[in-house]
C-alpha cells in the first residue's frame, strides 16, 4: 500500500516548500504539487502542518547493562516511544566489558535490537585494548557497517578509556575511515572528587554535580580533541554540557579541525538546582553524567547550537526507574546514571527552539536529523525529504499543544525530566518505512520492523586529512 501525505509544507534543512509526498515500498517515491493517489493509497491530510524528516536521536542506551542494573527501556519500547515523538531512528551504543571480545558484544547488541520497531544503528565503544580489539574494529568497519567508535573518558574502574586506549583506538579509527566519539569527563578527577565529597559527609544526589564540575569536562574535551588533532581523525563530542567543553570545540573548529558537538535536550533546558531538591527520588531521577549545569551554561549551549558549533541534538536516553535509582540512596556514587527523553526531544526543541525564534524550522530539521545523518554518513537516505530517501517522516502540527508528563508518555520509565512542560507543536503522524506508525496519539508498531542501518566509512576523505597533516608536519604520527 502507498501513502500520500497531502497538502503540507515540506521542511528540509535547506528550504521549505508546499508539496505532497508520495511514499511507496518504504521509500519516498514522489514529491510535488497535487500528486495523484494511486489505488489503494492511504492519504494523510497534512493541511496546515509541516512534513519533515523523522528525527534521528544519535545517542540512546536501550537495554543497557550499567552500574549494576539494566535500563528499564528496551529496544522495542524505546524505539516505539521515539516514534510517538517523531523520532524514526536511533543510534545506540555497543559497550563491551573490558576484556570482552568487541565482536561478541556487537553480536549481543544486534540480537537485543532485533525487536526494534524503528530503524537503528550502533556506535561501538572501545573500553580496552589489544590486537583483537584492533582486528574487530577493522571487521566492524569493513563488514558490519560501523563507522563510529565511542570512548568513555569517565567511569573509572569500569568502562573508562585512558590515554593509551584513546591513542590506540583513535589511530586505528583514522586508518579505517571511522569517526571517533567521546564522553568527555576526566575520570580520574571525577573518582577523586567523588571520594572527597563522600568523605565530607555529602552522600545524597547533591554530591553528584559537585564531583563532576565543568572543568573536568572541559579538560577531557580539550584532551580528546588535541589527541584527535595529532592523529588526524575527526571527532564528535557527545552530550556537550558546559561552556568549557564548548569553548574547546569552538577553538578547534576555528583552527580548521574537524570537530563536531552534540547537545542533549536536557542540558539545554534543565539546570543543576534539581540536585538540591530535598526529595531523593526527584533529585536522583536527574542523576546523569555530565550533570545538569548552573543556569548560564544553558545559554551558552543554545548559542553553540545557533552558531552551528554544536550540530546535533540527542537525549542520551538511558532509563532507570525509582527502584533502580534507590540503589544509591545512601551513596550518590551508586545512583545509576541516566535520564530519558527520546519521546520528547523533538517537541521540546520545537517549543524552546522554533517557538522562541532561536532556530528556524530548517535549522530545527538540521539539528534533529540532517546533521546527524551527514556526520554519521547515512545522508540522504536519512535526514531528508527527497525522492529515493527512506520514507521516515514526521507530520508536525505546529498548533497542537500538550503538557509533557510521565503519566501519559510511552517511555518505560516512571519519571519525566520535562514533567509539566507545556509545548505547542508536536507530531500528529509518524511514518516509518512508509507506514503510519503513530497517529491520533496511538502507536501502531510491529515488533522487529526496525532495520539495522549500515553506515559506510569515510575513507577517501580521511585519507586527504592524513595526507595534508603529513605534509604540514615534519614528523608524521604513526603507531
Ligand atoms: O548518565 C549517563 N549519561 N548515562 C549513560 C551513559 C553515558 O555516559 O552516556
Ligand atoms: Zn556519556
Ligand atoms: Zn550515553
Amino acid at each position: 500500500m502507498s501513502l500520500l501525505i497531502r497538502g503540507g509544507t515540506v521542511v528540509n534543512a535547506d528550504r521549505s516548500f508546499r508539496a505532497d509526498v508520495l511514499c511507496r515500498d518504504g521509500l519516498i517515491a514522489a514529491i510535488g504539487e497535487s500528486l495523484d493517489a494511486p489505488a489503494d493509497t492511504r492519504v494523510i491530510d497534512a493541511g496546515g502542518q509541516y512534513v519533515m524528516p523523522g528525527g534521528i536521536d544519535p545517542h540512546t542506551h536501550m537495554q543497557l547493562p550499567f552500574m549494576g542494573t539494566v535500563t528499564s527501556e528496551d529496544f522495542y519500547s524505546g524505539t516505539a516511544a521515539g516514534l510517538a515523538g517523531g523520532t524514526t531512528m536511533i543510534i545506540d551504543f555497543v559497550i563491551p566489558n573490558p576484556g570482552q571480545r568487541v565482536m561478541e558484544a556487537y553480536r549481543q547488541w544486534r540480537e537485543w535490537a532485533e525487536k526494534s520497531v524503528a530503524d537503528y544503528a550502533f556506535h561501538v565503544a572501545i573500553t580496552w585494548w589489544d590486537d583483537t580489539v584492533s582486528a574487530d574494529m577493522e571487521s566492524l568497519v569493513r563488514e558490519h557497517g560501523i563507522n563510529s567508535f565511542k570512548h568513555f573518558m569517565a567511569y573509572k574502574g569500569a568502562i573508562m578509556a585512558d590515554d593509551e586506549i584513546l591513542v590506540n583506538s583513535f589511530s586505528k579509527a583514522g586508518e579505517l575511515g571511522a569517526i571517533v566519539t567521546v564522553h568527555a569527563e576526566n575520570g580520574e578527577l571525577v573518582y577523586r572528587l567523588q571520594q572527597k565529597i563522600f568523605d565530607m559527609g555529602i552522600t545524597g544526589p547533591e554530591g553528584h554535580p559537585l564531583s563532576r564540575p565543568p572543568q573536568v569536562e572541559g579538560e577531557a574535551a580539550n584532551r580528546a580533541i588535541r589527541i584527535a588533532e595529532v592523529l588526524g581523525v575527526p571527532i564528535y563530542l557527545v552530550h556537550t554540557s558546559c561552556r568549557q567543553a564548548l569553548d574547546a570545540i569552538i577553538r578547534a573548529r576555528n583552527e580548521g579541525q574537524r570537530v563536531y558537538g552534540e547537545v542533549l535536550a536536557g542540558h539545554l533546558l534543565i539546570d543543576d538546582s534539581v540536585y538540591r531538591n530535598k526529595d531523593f527520588e526527584f533529585a536522583a531521577a536527574h542523576v546523569m553524567s555530565p550533570p545538569y549545569r548552573p543556569k548560564g551554561h544553558k545559554t551558552d549551549l543554545w548559542h553553540g547550537l545557533q552558531s552551528g558549533n554544536l550540530q546535533t541534538t540527542a537525549t542520551d536516553h538511558c532509563c532507570f526507574c525509582a527502584d533502580q535509582k534507590a540503589m544509591g540512596r545512601s551513596d550518590f556514587r551508586m545512583i545509576p546514571n541516566g535520564t530519558a527523553g527520546v519521546e520528547n526531544r523533538m517537541e521540546v526543541l520545537w517549543e524552546h527552539g522554533v517557538n522562541t525564534g532561536r532556530l528556524t524550522m530548517s535549522e530545527f530539521v538540521a539539528v534533529t536529523s540532517t546533521n546527524a545523518a551527514k556526520i554519521f554518513n547515512i545522508y540522504p537516505r536519512k535526514g531528508s525529504i527527497s525522492v529515493g530517501a527512506d520514507a521516515d517522516i514526521v507530520v508536525w502540527d505546529p498548533e497542537a499543544s500538550k503538557t509533557i508528563s510521565a503519566k501519559t508518555h510511552f517511555q518505560k520509565i516512571d519519571f519525566n525530566i520535562f514533567e509539566g512542560m507545556a509545548v505547542r507543536g508536536t507530531a500528529s503522524h509518524t511514518v516509518s518505512q512508509g507506514k503510519v506508525v503513530y497517529a491520533d496519539g496511538k502507536l501502531d508498531v510491529r515488533r522487529g520492523a526496525g532495520r539495522y542501518v549500515e553506515r559506510p566509512p569515510f575513507a577517501a576523505y580521511y585519507d586527504a586529512i592524513r595526507r595534508r597533516l603529513e605534509h604540514e608536519r615534519p614528523v608524521p604520527v604513526r603507531r
